[in-house]
């Protein structure tokens, strides 16, 4: 039978005891839950409410949440284009509250839920949004109902806009008697700024407040923030070193009456857990990862000055993804990292700092650099704006806009700079899209600013990487390497406009691994990679995803023709602890041929024979490392990568840290990211085979150092 909906049920939930004198307090009464696979008695017209209540976001649109149970209305049916109505069978107003949640767009008459008596509008609500970004949560709203006390009345969902934000979200709608929450909207607090930081306090999950810091009554930072009306479960910290000594306005657009979140925030010379910087029981060891927040790509790479620049995307003040700034680290190894201060903030709220590359400007061709020292250029995409150039002279601590920005306005993201030697101009690899197409777009410059278009290449989705190699080292003949987020490369010729592949797509990484990046201007011609651990979450800790370790890139022929293999950075040596070493091992089925080892983070190198086993490998710390000898197949915990033996043997390399497992096969032939929080009690590594013996020709595991200490 059809589940209709819930049009009268009663919801007996406890009556609000704060009853008021002028109404006996009735339990409340739920007029519709949205739970049903129709609508009801509810009349729907035009397309823009389909045929029933949607079960979260639509085809296209972002993450809905906020609403109570599975069903909600949603008139993202067909996308914002699609309008239409949702009217309420006739009910009496006969408590004194009516009670909703709602979301979607902030058009007033267009996008509303709307309470009719007589025929008339007598109250109208909508949605919070009307840029784009913004949220698709839910919030909870009511309207004071006692003047219309025992009338009869309808409610009216309305969608008549066609625009960014053309759609309404509403659920949960209720009449009680117990006083809902009221909010305050605009909250503010005052206060003279006197630490270097604010430290704001954070519950994840809370809904998204927007937060504004105004300075003489300007706005400099704005963002949103999931705000903690109670007990946070981490502080986010938002640097004030610029306006030291002054006063400054905190103001949020939206606050639960009673919440202390305001009144939380508080002022610090320190760094919020800096009693035990990078301490946290998941925090990874020797991964980068960010002291608050969120990071995805890596962004600006560039060695400069005996300096390793790590920036990346990052959310200071939140565990999701949003509020797109440069956070920035520097290593002098590529191991050992510290954190600096923001490089790029959002230039406003909407004008995100997303993906792009950084090179130095060794000729100063540019004219940016002012001091001896050349200066380094970057290129990044403003979501409000397109790819814009900034600048800095003082080693990437602070950066400059360039007055001409944006340099490059089209529909695409992620400028990749590289300096063409062969044709002596700079060239901007960018993602571009035309209409459902997607490329990579190559523009070429004299000077950094003046930019034109030279070709496009079909077929490759954000985050381009271009740069080139020898075969088989220094000297060989030299190949263009061309990928884009996925890693999966073309290798070809690049002549400075256009890039000819020599044949198909080839992948060299597997697993967590996404937008990687190499350094521009690293010494000795090396060629470094890092790319975000996409994926790798840290739930309950005040930081969320890791940057991979670091690998050395090179060109190597092999039996299928000239491939890219990835080995992690010789660096890693310097955290090596303890060192356990063997030779000549036979493995048989059931017993670990060494003895028990035990330790937090490791290194280990092994080099097989294949012999007759069916399957080998290790447990590192719990975690199966395995090579299928019939598949030819290495895998990590659901990670699978095809890997031949080279002459009846397979090498592995393998990195566990808090976070993660990875593993190179081959000398970095493939190359396994892969998200694992290794269990507290299990420290041990043993090795295995299945279907027959094989043999360890020689293991070396290494216990290695924290790079935090
Ligand atoms: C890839 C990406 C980029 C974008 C950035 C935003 O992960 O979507 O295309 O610039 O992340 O954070």
């Amino acid at each position: 039978m059809k589940r209709s909906l819930r049009t009268a049920s009663l919801a007996l939930l406890l009556a609000g005891l704060a009853g008021l004198a002028a109404w006996a307090s009735e339990p409340d009464l739920v007029l519709a839950d949205f739970e049903g696979k129709d609508y009801g008695e509810w009349q729907a017209t035009g397309t823009a409410f389909g045929s029933g209540p949607a079960r979260g976001a639509l085809p296209g649109q972002m993450e809905v949440s906020g609403y109570l149970g599975q069903g909600l209305v949603n008139s993202f049916n067909g996308g914002d284009a699609a309008t239409g109505a949702l009217t309420s069978p006739e009910f009496r107003i006969s408590r004194r509250y009516l009670t909703f949640l709602i979301g979607g767009g902030d058009y007033p008459g267009k996008t509303c839920l709307e309470l009719l008596v007589d025929g008339k509008v007598v109250h109208s609500a909508t949605g919070p949004n009307t840029q784009p970004g913004g949220s698709e949560r839910l919030e909870p709203r009511s309207w004071d109902l006692r003047d219309l006390s025992g009338r009869s009345a309808r409610l009216r969902i309305v969608d008549e806009a066609t625009g960014g934000w053309g759609h309404i979200n509403v659920d949960q709608i209720m009449l009680t008697d117990s006083k809902p929450p009221s909010f305050l909207t605009d909250a503010q607090r005052e206060i003279g700024v006197k630490g270097r930081y604010l430290l704001l306090p954070v519950k994840t999950g809370a809904p998204k407040r927007r937060m504004s810091v105004l300075v003489d009554g300007q706005t400099v930072r704005e963002f949103e923030i999931e705000l903690a009306d109670g007990a946070p479960d981490f502080e986010a910290f938002l640097d004030m070193e610029p306006f030291q000594g002054r006063q400054a306005l905190l103001r949020v657009d939206r606050l639960p009456e009673g919440s202390a979140a305001l009144e939380a925030v508080s002022q610090s010379d320190e760094v919020p857990g800096s009693e035990r910087p990078y301490g946290e029981a998941h925090r990874p060891q020797f991964h980068f990862t960010s002291r608050r927040g969120w990071l995805n790509d890596p962004n600006g790479l560039v060695y400069s000055a005996g300096e390793w620049h790590l920036f990346y995307q990052h959310n200071p003040y939140g565990w999701d993804w949003g509020n797109m700034h440069w956070g920035h680290a520097v290593s002098r190894d590529l191991v050992h990292w510290k954190e600096l201060p923001i490089a790029l903030y959002p230039q406003r709220f909407n004008d995100w700092a997303f993906s792009g590359s950084a090179v130095l400007d060794g000729e100063n061709t540019s004219g940016f650099g002012t001091g001896k020292e050349a200066p380094l250029v970057a290129a990044y995409t403003s979501t409000g704006r397109g790819e814009c150039i900034v600048y800095s002279n003082d080693r990437g601590r602070t950066w400059a806009e360039f007055s001409g920005n944006p340099v490059v306005k089209h529909q695409g993201r992620d400028p990749r700079l590289l300096w063409h030697e062969e044709t002596r101009q700079w060239v901007m690899a960018v993602y571009d899209e035309q209409g459902e197409k997607r490329f990579i777009a190559f523009y070429t410059s004299p000077d950094l600013k003046r930019w034109e278009l030279g070709s496009r290449i079909e077929g490759f989705f954000e985050c381009p990487e271009l740069f080139e190699l020898p075969v088989d080292g220094a000297g060989g003949e030299r190949k263009w390497v061309l990928y884009a987020a996925d890693g999966k490369y073309l290798l070809g010729r690049f002549d400075g406009k256009t890039f000819h592949p020599d044949g198909g797509k080839r992948q060299l990484w597997w697993g967590n691994f996404y937008a990687s990046q190499t350094w521009s201007n690293a010494p000795k011609g090396r060629r470094v990679q890092i790319g975000w651990g996409q994926g790798i979450t840290f739930p309950g800790m005040p930081f969320n995803q890791q940057m991979a370790f670091p690998v050395e890139l090179r060109l190597e022929t092999t039996d299928e023709g000239p491939r890219l293999l990835g080995e992690p950075v010789r660096e890693v040596r310097k955290l090596h602890g303890k060192r356990h070493a063997w030779k000549e091992l036979p493995v048989k089925e059931g017993e670990s041929p060494f003895p028990e080892l035990s330790g937090d983070l490791w290194e280990i190198r092994a080099d097989w024979e294949v012999g007759a086993a069916k399957e080998f490998g290790f447990r590192v710390r719990g975690v199966p490392v395995t090579y299928d000898v019939e598949r030819q197949e290495l895998s990590c915990q659901g990670v699978t990568a095809p890997l031949k033996p080279v002459e009846g043997r397979v090498r592995m390399q393998i990195l566990v840290d808090r976070g993660s497992v990875e593993v190179f096969g081959n000398g970095g032939r493939v190359a396994l990211s892969v998200g694992a929080i290794p269990p507290e009690d299990q420290r041990g590594v043993e090795a295995f085979t299945r279907g027959g013996g094989c043999r360890l020709r020689s293991l070396e595991a290494w216990e290695l150092d924290s790079a935090w200490k």
